[in-house]
């Protein structure tokens, strides 16, 4: 049983539905910790509302003091929980290389655009600007890069011409519900072989639809 420690710096929505998939009795996993870096998110009481322990390890306190400093802060709370994988779940700081490393191949990360389109911020409104047809999420492994390590999963959906940046946004976050913790449990069994870039998934395939079309074609 892998223990999971999940960085998050807002609303948490994607720490609720890991830590909703690890009560599953099947899972292979639980989490042993949720930590931000904003003391006042709201993911952080929806956490202790699961009865997860909770660990705040704000930035501001490090000003000056470069990334590192603040990210081994939380490298403190990661290991005094026993964590063997890392979720960031909307966690808003890029992170330092020695952090990156110190994790690499138990780090992952969700982003709302199938990248490697839009990485950065406001991948919904990027997409939009670029009439894209078909958007999605991603969950991939974290590496120096913003948005930018191996993907493990991805979910597409379509853009509709009467979507805002809201409209979009909610239909990409109920994929991104779906796929995190698939992409999770798929590293926790230890399915995942990274060759390259790409990463290979032992074992039965997950079932999936095989492809959408946007527009519809007798649109
Ligand atoms: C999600 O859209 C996620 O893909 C991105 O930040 C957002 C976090 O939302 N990295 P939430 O806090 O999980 O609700």
């Amino acid at each position: 049983m892998k223990k999971v420690a999940i960085l998050l710096s807002g609303r948490g929505s994607n720490m609720v539905s890991l830590v909703e998939a690890m009560r599953e009795p099947d899972f292979p996993a639980g989490p042993c910790i949720v930590i931000s870096n904003v003391p006042d998110a709201p993911g952080l009481t929806k956490a202790a509302s699961f009865g997860v322990p909770t660990a705040v390890v704000p930035h501001r306190e490090f000003k000056g003091q470069g990334r590192e400093a603040h990210d081994r802060a939380v490298t403190e709370k990661i290991d005094e929980a026993g964590a063997d994988v890392v979720c960031l779940a909307g966690y808003m700081r890029v992170l330092s290389p020695w952090f990156v490393e110190r994790y690499a191949g138990r780090i992952i990360n969700i982003h709302p655009a199938l990248l490697p389109a839009f990485p950065g911020l406001h991948a919904q409104r990027k997409a939009l600007r670029h009439g894209c047809r078909v958007s999605g999420a991603t969950v991939h492994f974290v590496d120096a890069e913003v948005d930018h390590g191996p993907i493990i999963v991805q979910a597409a959906v379509p853009v509709f011409p009467t979507d805002d940046e809201d409209a979009l946004s909610a239909r990409i976050l109920q994929q991104e519900h779906r796929i995190y913790p698939l992409a999770l449990r798929l590293l926790c069994e230890d399915r995942l072989i990274v060759k390259g870039r790409a990463v290979h998934v032992k074992g039965e395939q997950p079932e999936m639809p095989l492809s959408i079309v946007s527009p519809a074609s007798d649109a």
